[in-house]
C-alpha cells in the first residue's frame, strides 16, 4: 500500500515543538520528506536527526520576509519542489482589550498572522508548479469570543479569513492549491502548559482522561493536518476544521 504522502515535500513551521513536532513525525511516517522550520535550532535539529534522511531543519523566523525567502530558496535547492505548507508556528499572549499593549498586539499579529501571509506568498511559486495543500493553524479563538486573548483571537481570525481568500484565489487562478484552516480548542503542548493558571494542569483535562474534556493531544491535530495535506482531502478547500471534541458547539 502506498503511503498517504509518498514523494511529497512538506514544510512545517514551528515544527520543533507541540503540534508542529507531531505533524512532522506523522507526515514523515506517511512518506513525505519534511522541512522542520523553527527558531529553536536545538530542538528542530534534534527532531530532524531523529527522523533521518527524510527530514531537514531550516532556521526560520516566520515573522521575517527575508527569512522566508532564504528558507524557500533552501527548500528549492535541496528538494526541488514543495507540495505542502503547514503554517503552524504561533505564540500566545494573555490580555483583554483593557490590558493588552500595542507592542503585545503587534508581536502576536506579526508571529501569528504576518507569518501566514508571508509564508503563503513566498511559497506559492514553488507550490504552483505541481499543485499542493496549505494548512493553516488557527483556533476556536477565531470563532468565538475569548475575553482574555484579544490579540491572539484577532490573529487567529485573520488566519481564517486569509485562508478562505487564498483558497478562492488559487481556485480562480487554477493553481490546484488547496488552503484550509484548523481550529483546535486546548491541545496538550508546551503552549497550553504555559497558559494555564498555576496549579491547573491541562493534562488533567485531556480526552484520554474523559472523552467529554476539551484538551486533545498534539497527535490528534497532526492527524487532521495529514488528512488535509494528503490527496484524500482533494475536494476539501477553504474550510475551517474544528478539532475540539465538539466544545465549540456547546459554547466555549
Ligand atoms: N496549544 C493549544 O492549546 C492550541 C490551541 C489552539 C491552537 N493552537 C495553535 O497551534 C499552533 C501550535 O501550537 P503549540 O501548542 O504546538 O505551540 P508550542 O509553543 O508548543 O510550539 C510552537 C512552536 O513555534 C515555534 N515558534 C514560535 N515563534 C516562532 C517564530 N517567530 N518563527 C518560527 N517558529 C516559531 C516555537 O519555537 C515552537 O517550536 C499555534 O499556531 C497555536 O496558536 C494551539
Amino acid at each position: 500500500m502506498t503511503a498517504r504522502l509518498q514523494d511529497k515535500v512538506a514544510l512545517v513551521t514551528g515544527g520543533a515543538s507541540g503540534v508542529g513536532r507531531a505533524a512532522v513525525i506523522q507526515l514523515a511516517r506517511e512518506g513525505a520528506r519534511v522541512i522542520v522550520a523553527d527558531i529553536d535550532r536545538e530542538a528542530g535539529t534534534a527532531l530532524a536527526t531523529e527522523i533521518g534522511d527524510a527530514a531537514m531543519f531550516v532556521m526560520l523566523d516566520v515573522a521575517s520576509q527575508q527569512a522566508w525567502q532564504s528558507a524557500i530558496t533552501e527548500v528549492e535547492e535541496h528538494f526541488g519542489r514543495l507540495d505542502v505548507l503547514v503554517n503552524n508556528a504561533g505564540i500566545l499572549r494573555l490580555g483583554s482589550i483593557e490590558e493588552a499593549t500595542l507592542d503585545e498586539w503587534r508581536q502576536v499579529m506579526s508571529v501569528n498572522a504576518d507569518s501566514v501571509f508571508l509564508g503563503c506568498q513566498t511559497a506559492l511559486p514553488l507550490l504552483k508548479r505541481q499543485g499542493g495543500s496549505i494548512v493553516n493553524l488557527s483556533s476556536v479563538a477565531a470563532l468565538g469570543g475569548i475575553d482574555h486573548y484579544v490579540a491572539y483571537s484577532a490573529s487567529k481570525g485573520a488566519i481564517a479569513a486569509m485562508t478562505r481568500t487564498i483558497a478562492t484565489h488559487c481556485r480562480r487562478q487554477k493553481y490546484r492549491i488547496r488552503c484550509n484552516s484548523i481550529h483546535p480548542d486546548g491541545i496538550l503542548t508546551p503552549m497550553s502548559q504555559r497558559a494555564y493558571p498555576p496549579g491547573v494542569d491541562p493534562a488533567d483535562y485531556t480526552i484520554d482522561a474523559d472523552p467529554m474534556n476539551r484538551v486533545c493531544l498534539p497527535e490528534d491535530v497532526a492527524a487532521a493536518i495529514v488528512f488535509l495535506a494528503s490527496d484524500e482531502s482533494r475536494a476539501i478547500n477553504g474550510i475551517e476544521l474544528r478539532v475540539d471534541s465538539g466544545q465549540f458547539v456547546m459554547g466555549i
